[in-house]
């Protein structure tokens, strides 16, 4: 898989820990059991969740480890710059979902296109969503 590929996708397992630190495993701490849960309900709800709390407890390590279980293939990675407009987000979801060509340039005919391609399940994740 090529980086432009790899980019948007759940993160190997190489980096889940900071630093890559060598040898660090993954504990199945009880937020780590329940965030893997909750993700799995709300996946198959087709549902939003929102995973929250203080920096370095371990959301984000928890979110990849899951999905990497759950919807490797499904999940994409989102990300917005500040104060997206809808505009931007047309553009965002036209790149993390991979999608070929150049982005439409009628709004109406984006929306037809993304809604089409969403029909498929997917994850999107957006990490420091704050
Ligand atoms: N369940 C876990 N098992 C082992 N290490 C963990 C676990 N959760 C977090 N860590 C360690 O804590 C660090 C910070 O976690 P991270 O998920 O980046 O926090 P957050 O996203 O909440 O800021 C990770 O790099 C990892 O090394
Ligand atoms: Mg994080």
């Amino acid at each position: 898989m090529t980086a432009q590929r790899r980019r948007g996708r759940v993160p190997h397992a190489r980096d889940d820990h900071y630093m890559r630190m060598k040898d660090a495993q993954i504990v199945a701490t009880k937020a780590l059991v329940d965030v893997q849960e909750n993700i799995r309900m709300a996946i198959a709800a087709k549902a939003m969740i929102c995973i929250y709390g203080a920096t370095g407890h371990g959301k984000s390590l928890a979110v990849n480890a899951s999905l990497r279980d759950l919807a490797p293939q499904q999940t994409c990675r989102i990300q917005f710059r500040a104060r997206p407009t809808t505009r931007d987000l047309r553009h965002e979801l036209f790149y993390c979902l991979g999608l070929p060509g150049r982005p439409p340039s009628h709004p109406i005919e984006f929306d037809r296109m993304l809604r089409a391609v969403l029909e498929e399940p997917r994850v999107l994740v957006c990490d420091e969503a704050q």
